[in-house]
């Protein structure tokens, strides 16, 4: 078989969650244009829907939203089995769903602290842990989680520390994932993306200022869009990838290489 049929999808089963947002729309985008059945799960059902039949009429692929808040087992629980049962299994797990709050350190209240680490970090355990009992029990899985650069560098001058914390979090709690389930069949790896053109950033209002000052100092000078994380995406879901597992994949227009 040659690489691009390797990266094929066929038959395979998915879920991306926060995938009514940007990334998690374009990677989910990505996953049915390659053949697989792919959930759309986020907090607002409404859009997770709308998103879902974009991508069956846009692929002719099978697509199904499943409203879930992936801070709660139950929640979590319950949408995994209702996509097992849907597609009869599950290969594909992209935990994506998070969030970024810009309050300086010491003036940041223990709520909006647990908000962040509760969605960011725990959420990204609740999924991969419910992910990985169904990937385990089949003998093989890809669990793909979004960090971000932010796990690796401190950005600036926004003060994000609970986002960053979170965020390398993600990446070494995928990484001891990865380690134990290595033998048997399920890979978890991160992607880390850099400034990215999505509403987690057009939407807060005070990052509107900082816009240009990031494009000042990414090499590429300008931000990167959510259909350049589709290759990385499509690379660690599918078969092509059997030998990457406890890595992680910064896509970040050269941001941390200076
Ligand atoms: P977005 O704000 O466009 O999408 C996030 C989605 O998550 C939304 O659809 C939202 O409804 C959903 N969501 C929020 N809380 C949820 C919950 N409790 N349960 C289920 N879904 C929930 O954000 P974007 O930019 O697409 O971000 C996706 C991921 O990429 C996040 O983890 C973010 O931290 C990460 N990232 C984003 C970067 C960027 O520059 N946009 C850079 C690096 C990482």
């Amino acid at each position: 078989m040659g690489i691009i049929e390797k990266m094929r999808l066929d038959g395979k089963a998915a879920y991306v969650t926060g995938g009514a947002g940007g990334i998690g729309k374009s990677i989910a985008t990505a996953l049915a244009e390659a053949g697989a059945k792919v959930a759309i799960v986020d907090l607002e059902g409404g859009k997770a829907q709308e998103v879902a039949d974009e991508i069956a009429q846009a692929t002719g692929g099978q697509t199904l939203a499943v409203q879930t808040d992936v801070t709660d087992a139950d929640s979590v629980n319950q949408m995994i089995e209702t996509i097992v049962q849907a597609f009869g299994r599950l290969d594909i797990a992209f935990n994506n769903a998070g969030i970024t709050m810009n309050i300086p350190a010491e003036e940041m209240s223990p709520e909006d602290w647990h908000k962040v680490i509760d969605l960011d970090l725990n959420g990204v355990f609740l999924t991969s842990q419910a992910a990985g009992k169904v990937m385990l029990k089949q003998g093989s899985g890809s669990i793909i989680n979004t960090a971000s650069m932010s796990g690796s560098i401190v950005n600036v001058p926004q003060p994000q520390a609970s986002y960053n914390a979170a965020k390398a979090g993600v990446k070494h709690l995928s990484k001891s994932l990865a380690v134990e389930w290595a033998d048997r069949g399920v890979r978890v790896n991160t992607i880390s993306p850099g400034y990215i053109g999505t509403d987690l950033i057009f939407e807060a209002e005070e990052l509107q200022p900082l816009l240009e000052k990031w494009e000042e100092i990414t090499p590429q000078r300008r931000l990167g869009k959510p259909e350049e994380l589709q290759g990385i995406a499509l690379y660690l879901a599918s078969d092509v990838s059997s030998f990457a597992t406890g890595a992680d994949f910064i896509i970040d227009g050269g941001y941390t290489a200076i």
